[in-house]
Parts: structure tokens; C-alpha cells; sequence
């Protein structure tokens, strides 16, 4: 099968719709692309679904470096996208091309993600010149949550909605191959999707972009029933089964059950006669 591209993305503007979920292992790598993800996001949302943090501020190049080279060696025929950390593009273009080769060389990601509008712009001509495929992100941008006073939709007002509007055309003048929208109002992703040449991916953006993503985690339930944002649907509850297995297994433990005959290693006879001649005198004899 063939392996899904950057260039492969971009033209499907308009066409089938994006299938984009985040893996941040090599077990969810396996299990989104034998879903059929077109794209895989190593997401920044690590930090919040896997480590624990309260937002994604955390998160550094190595760690994203680190999770993304246990997706890539998953070898997912999807598109892998490496998240840019927080302050992984904030300094100068040198330095934002510098982290974002790192997540392509050493992490095996196919392309780079980073959040932000016109001011990004510079960073973006500079990963682009660099031959790295760059996905934009606007919307309710999850590392600007301390400038935005909290998880807050995006463009709920009109100069807030044109402003984005702008955003988005600035980031495909820039070279984005495609538009993460997050946390923005239906009509405002609509435009937005009509208006640019790129696929849009929404999340918490309404049916009207070019593709879906959610966090797998949040669609597998896979989080332990904390809050869930009302975009979320989750189409699976693993974190209970996965509760219940355990349950089940720990119950065997005790009752003596686990391990069977089948799931226990043996000794050859003869091997077992020698050892205990060996052995007269000790604990072995008595076996
Ligand atoms: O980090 C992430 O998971 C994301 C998606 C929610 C788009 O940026």
C-alpha cells in the first residue's frame, strides 16, 4: 500500500475527507493506521493524555522526538506529522528549522505541525524552504492558553472571525500543506474551507472542513471518564474494559487459576532426574 504523503494530503482539498487521529506509541500508531488514518499526529496532546500534565506547555523537542520515533518505527502507511512543541518556534527561523529537522531526522516524522497566524509566518517560509511539509493550526491553539485566558472557543466574534480568516490565507501564502482548525464556530471553519486551497481538518470546528481529528484516547475512551470537551464522541469505553480485564486477571491470581497447564513452561523428565541428582539432600530432592 502506498505511503500517504504531504502532496498526497494537499490535493485531496475538496475530495474524500482527512482521517487524522494523534498516536504518541507504537501500539496506537498500529491500531490508527490499521484503522485507515490518512494522517497520524504525534500530537502535543501527550502531554495531557499520556503524561499527565494539566496543558501541553510542558512538552519539549525530545520528548516529541521520543514519541514520534516510537510511532514512525510502528511503520504506519499514514502520513506522520510531528507536533512542534511550545518554544520549538518561537525563537528565530534557525532555531524553528533546527527542531523541526529533528522531529524528520531523528523522530521520522513526514512533516511539522505549529499553532498561530500572521506572526508564524516567517518560521513556516523557513521550515517550508527547508523541504519540511507544514500543517498549520489555528483556532482554540492549546499553547496559547495562557495568553487566551483559558480553553476558549476561537472567532466567536466578527473582527475575532476575520482576523482568523486572514490567519488562514497568511498561512497558505506561507506554504501550509493543510489547516488544523480547533475550537471554532461552524460558519467561520465553512469560510475558512471554502476560501483556501488547503484541506482544513477540523476539531470542535463543525462538518463543514475537509477532514476529522480527535485524540485517540477521547475516541476510545481510553482517558478514565475525566471531562470531555462536547466535540469529543467516544466510540469506545477501553478504559472500562481495560478496568475489567484486570479485574479478571487479579481474581485468577487469587483463586489459583492463572496460570493453567497451557500457559506454564515445563522441564523434560530426564533434565528434571538429573537435577535432582544434583541436588540429594537439598530442597531440589523433594520435587
Ligand atoms: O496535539 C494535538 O493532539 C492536536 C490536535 C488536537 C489537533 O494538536
Amino acid at each position: 500500500m502506498t505511503t500517504v504523503t504531504a502532496p498526497m494530503i494537499r490535493a485531496r482539498k475538496g475530495g474524500a475527507k482527512l482521517r487524522m487521529t494523534t498516536a504518541y506509541d507504537f501500539p496506537t500508531a498500529r491500531i490508527a493506521d490499521r484503522a485507515g488514518a490518512d494522517i497520524i499526529l504525534v500530537g502535543d496532546s501527550v502531554a495531557n493524555v499520556v503524561l499527565g500534565h494539566e496543558d501541553t506547555l510542558a512538552v519539549t523537542v525530545d520528548m516529541m522526538v521520543h514519541h514520534t520515533a516510537a510511532v514512525a518505527r510502528a511503520e504506519p502507511r499514514s502520513l506522520i506529522v510531528g507536533d512542534m512543541p511550545w518554544m520549538s518556534y518561537h525563537v528565530s527561523p534557525e532555531h524553528t528549522v533546527l527542531n523541526a529537522a529533528r522531529l524528520v531526522r531523528d523522530g521520522g516524522a513526514a512533516a511539522v505541525k505549529l499553532e498561530g497566524g500572521r506572526k508564524r509566518v516567517e518560521m513556516i517560509e523557513a521550515v517550508v524552504d527547508a523541504e519540511i511539509p507544514v500543517m498549520g493550526h489555528l483556532g482554540l491553539t492549546p499553547q496559547s492558553v495562557n495568553a487566551m485566558g483559558g480553553y476558549r472557543v476561537q472567532g466567536k466574534e466578527a473582527q475575532a472571525a476575520y482576523e482568523m480568516i486572514s490567519d488562514a490565507n497568511a498561512l497558505v501564502d506561507a506554504g501550509v500543506f493543510s489547516l488544523v482548525l480547533e475550537g471554532v464556530p461552524d460558519r467561520v471553519a465553512q469560510i475558512i474551507t471554502a476560501e483556501i486551497p488547503v484541506p482544513t481538518i477540523g476539531i470542535g470546528a463543525g462538518p463543514g472542513c475537509d477532514g476529522q481529528v480527535l485524540v485517540i484516547h477521547d475516541v476510545l475512551g481510553l482517558g478514565g471518564g475525566e471531562y470531555l470537551p462536547k466535540f469529543v464522541r467516544p466510540y469506545a469505553n477501553l478504559a472500562d474494559d481495560a478496568v475489567e480485564a484486570l479485574e479478571r486477571f487479579f481474581m485468577d491470581v487469587e483463586a489459583g487459576s492463572f496460570p493453567s497447564e497451557d500457559e506454564t513452561y515445563h522441564m523434560p523428565d530426564e533434565s528434571f532426574e538429573i537435577l535432582r541428582g544434583f541436588a540429594e539432600g537439598e530442597t531440589i530432592a523433594e520435587f
